[in-house]
């Protein structure tokens, strides 16, 4: 067995104790009210999901099993020659909540190297799709049609006991995320490289094989580490996380529920947002001529725009701050390409928005969020078709979703059900309270 899975099968016995008793003995303890406001509206702040795997506070941003993303890029082992950690390292550190060392990442790449050879119905499928599916409807189907060989469908079947799902969920997880880098890669020449598809490099690792089948030179390789891990998990409130684990909770298989969460990632109010800024972005850019603005012709132009519409990549559901995605990858650009007027534009806008939006009351949250950076760093790149951001946003969400798949299966969450009331009930409720 795997060091991975040996270490994996070690925390959930130990973990799973902990699970049995706040059910067995506070199952009737309150955490919280909800409000009509809350039920009609998308179910905002109400507490009722678990995880580990990653928590979202308001005010300081996203922390992976504990810590922040400074903490992240220093502590976990880097990919020799780069200035980023390796996704397999980050993946480790998901599933166990633990630092591997440097031969714990080796092993975790390992297993992916002999897990990632994508069937070939795979690719002949992708290409008797027609060229203008979008990439989130290819990355989609790509995945859906691997189910077949879906080790937990199989072992269910054959009467597989409940305190081992876990185990078939990581094989399945294991197998679908090695595939992931190929199978995005393969999307992105097909559609915008003339169909010239770049062989896999077995030596690279995770995010190096995905720049290298990409094509584009170093530090793209570090961009994509970057750019997974920052995308992996945001809680599991989020609606691709959360479409992932309701469909898991029926005990849908891993490719069901990832295709899910990419068809829930693929709205514009979700993973699409990154491809909607930079478009904007550039409208912004071709009204002022393509030059960078002042201070006073970029808020002239906020204000003009706040008129009529919003700007887009600033605000979010929870988040009450600047997301730490959003400043990571601002660090990056400073570094990598801090002349670049695109991302001049993103670090005018960063100054003079919030300050805008808190005099107008236009929003709760007036901060950048993480779409507001990425797309920049993709354009500069040479990955220039919008479209194709939420493909990447994609494969990073699939580290975490996976994640906390394995451990809802392996703490036993039951199918998730929430009981619905009509119009009226709540009437009658709200009327009789007033
Ligand atoms: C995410 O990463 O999922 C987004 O920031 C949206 C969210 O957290 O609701």
């Amino acid at each position: 067995m795997s060091i991975l899975k040996e270490k994996l099968r070690e925390k959930i016995v130990a973990e799973r104790p902990r699970t049995e008793k706040l059910l067995k003995e506070y199952g009737n303890v309150k955490v919280d009210e909800v409000t009509i406001g809350q039920i009609i509206g998308g179910m905002r702040d109400i507490k009722s999901l678990v995880t580990d795997i990653s928590y979202l506070d308001p005010f300081e941003g996203i922390r992976f099993r504990g810590f922040t993303i400074p903490e992240v890029f220093e502590k976990l082992p880097k990919v020799v020659g780069s200035e980023m950690p390796s996704v397999e390292g980050f993946f480790y550190l998901l599933l166990t909540g633990d630092i591997p060392t440097e031969k714990e990442v080796a092993e975790v790449k390992a297993e992916f190297d002999s897990r990632k050879t994508v069937p070939s119905y795979v690719f002949d499928l992708l290409r008797a799709m027609p060229l203008d599916s979008h990439p989130m409807t290819m990355f989609a189907t790509a995945i859906m049609c691997m189910q077949k060989d879906s080790i937990f469908a199989a072992d269910y079947h054959k009467g597989l006991k409940k305190g081992n799902y876990w185990e078939a969920y990581y094989e399945d997880a294991m197998n679908l995320l090695a595939k992931l880098p190929e199978i995005a890669a393969f999307i992105y020449r097909l559609k915008y490289r003339d169909g010239k598809i770049i062989a896999a490099d077995p030596k690279l690792d995770f995010g190096g094989n995905f720049a290298h089948m990409m094509g584009i030179d170093k530090p793209y390789d570090d961009v994509a580490r970057m750019y997974f891990i920052l995308h992996s998990d945001h809680e599991s409130g989020n609606v691709s996380a959360h479409t992932g684990h309701l469909v898991a909770s029926a005990l849908s298989d891993m490719y069901y529920a990832i295709s899910a969460m990419l068809n829930g990632l693929a709205g514009p109010l979700h993973g699409l947002a990154n491809e909607e800024v930079l478009r904007w972005l550039h409208g912004v850019m071709d009204s002022m001529g393509g030059k960078v603005p002042t201070e006073d012709e970029i808020k002239a132009f906020v204000y003009k725009t706040l008129e009529t519409g919003v700007i887009p990549g600033f605000g979010h559901a929870v988040l009450r701050k600047t997301d730490p995605r959003y400043t990571a990858q601002r660090e990056f650009c400073l570094k990598h390409l801090p002349n670049d007027t695109l991302f001049k534009y993103v670090d005018l806008l960063y100054k003079v928005v919030p300050s805008i939006l808190l005099e107008k009351g236009k929003a709760k949250n007036p901060w950048p969020n993480v779409d507001a950076q990425s797309g920049v760093i993709q354009w500069y790149y040479g990955v220039k078709e919008y479209e194709f951001y939420t493909v990447l946003f994609g494969v990073g969400r699939a580290l975490g979703v996976c994640s906390n798949i394995i451990w809802a299966r392996a703490l036993g969450y039951p199918l998730e059900r929430p009981k619905s009331l009509t119009t009226a009930m709540l009437e009658e409720v709200a009327f009789r309270k007033k």
